[in-house]
């Protein structure tokens, strides 16, 4: 049904502005991560940068399918977005691939990844790794239900099995068995025992060569790679061995960092979003989602780093922090919390 190249063309991109773009949305992606990547901080990246592939948090196939809530709700604008699942129960997730792209999701994307233990007692997530003919079964279900890219995103490898053969393995049999043509690798392995979720981000080393190496043994795949790209400078450096590159905590920390994505990775004529002009924004859509229910809290913890390394940073941090959890808390704190960066800016110039 399907050939195992990578169907998404640029001109097939969604673009805001109506012109086609010149790079497909999977060239800067920011990472899922659970409990940040929520749809306030969707719609806050968003206006950042108009290019770059969203990711939702990880959802499970049993919260999709037997959830009361709606697992799968977001902004038309946060597109081009893509559903992260977590399951392997090849009929679970076709049933929830095809829900998500009834929905308009843009792409679906597969977990084999985590190695939170929660996670491993459902048998999915990271531990996915030891059966490859599993994930390539879930890909395949779920790629012979919809016509939106499936995706996976994994690791180096997992415990002892961490070889460069291994991961080969992996991805020959994903791809071949299952036709996946795109996989976004975290280049470090994790340890399916012995270490937190937060510990497998940060103990296992890195090793980016390991996945440029899979690039030039897999030129018919396209390769995404993810783990410690904070700036620009590091994106067009991967940019030049692989097709695309995932920033997870850096975005999460110092989003402005967001801010240039669009100019410097995909069209040199794009504006870059001005970080004030982005709060007036942003402004409008906290009145939406308080309206329906959200608190301030919520809604800013994405935008807590926002003006991070400029003066006013910490009044701006500190003041939302204190503030934003209070009964009633609205707008006018976020307004206020302004007020804090704007006269430390001017502070700032008034003594150079
Ligand atoms: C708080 C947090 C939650 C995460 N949740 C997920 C998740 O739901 N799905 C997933 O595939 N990876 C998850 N990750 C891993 C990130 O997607 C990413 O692979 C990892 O942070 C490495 O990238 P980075 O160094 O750019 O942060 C999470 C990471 C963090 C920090």
């Amino acid at each position: 049904m399907h050939d195992n190249k990578d169907t998404t063309k640029p001109h097939e991109n969604r673009s805001i502005s109506g012109v086609a773009p010149k790079h497909p949305p999977h060239r800067f992606s920011v990472a899922p991560m659970l409990d940040r990547t929520d749809l306030h901080c969707r719609y806050f990246h968003r206006l950042l940068t108009k290019q770059t592939l969203l990711y939702t948090e990880m959802v499970t196939t049993s919260a999709i399918i037997h959830g009361k809530a709606d697992y799968l709700a977001y902004h038309e604008q946060e597109h081009p977005l893509a559903l992260q699942l977590g399951g392997c129960c090849p009929r679970s997730l076709a049933q929830c691939a095809a829900l998500a792209q009834q929905r308009g999701y843009d792409e679906i994307n597969l977990n084999v990844g985590c190695p939170s233990d929660r996670v491993q007692n459902g048998r999915f997530g990271a531990c996915l790794m030891a059966d490859a003919a599993l994930v390539a079964d879930g890909i395949k279900a779920m790629r012979d239900r919809v016509s939106i890219p499936v995706t996976v995103k994994t690791r180096l490898g997992i415990d002892d099995q961490d070889s460069y053969p291994f991961l080969c393995e992996f991805v020959q049999t994903v791809a071949q068995r299952g036709g996946c043509n795109r996989f976004i690798i975290h280049a470090r392995k994790a340890w399916l025992s012995g270490l937190s979720p937060k510990e497998n981000r940060e103990v296992p080393p890195l090793d980016y060569e390991r996945v440029w190496q899979l690039k030039k043994d897999f030129p018919e795949l396209t390769v995404v790679i993810n783990g410690g790209i904070n700036t620009m400078a590091d994106a067009r450096l991967h940019l030049e061995q692989v097709d695309g590159v995932m920033m997870g905590r850096a975005a999460w920390q110092n989003p402005a960092v967001l801010a240039q994505v669009d100019r410097e990775l995909f069209d040199a004529q794009a504006e870059v979003a001005d970080r004030i002009t982005v709060m007036e924004s942003f402004c409008r859509y906290i009145d939406t989602a308080l309206a329906a229910g959200a608190s301030l809290g919520q809604i800013m913890r994405p935008v807590l780093g926002l003006f991070s390394g400029l003066p006013g940073a910490r009044q701006w941090r500190r003041y939302l922090s204190e503030q934003a959890h209070k009964p009633g808390a609205g707008v006018a704190v976020v307004e206020q919390a302004l007020l804090r960066v704007i006269q430390a800016a001017e502070e700032k110039e008034e003594k150079n």
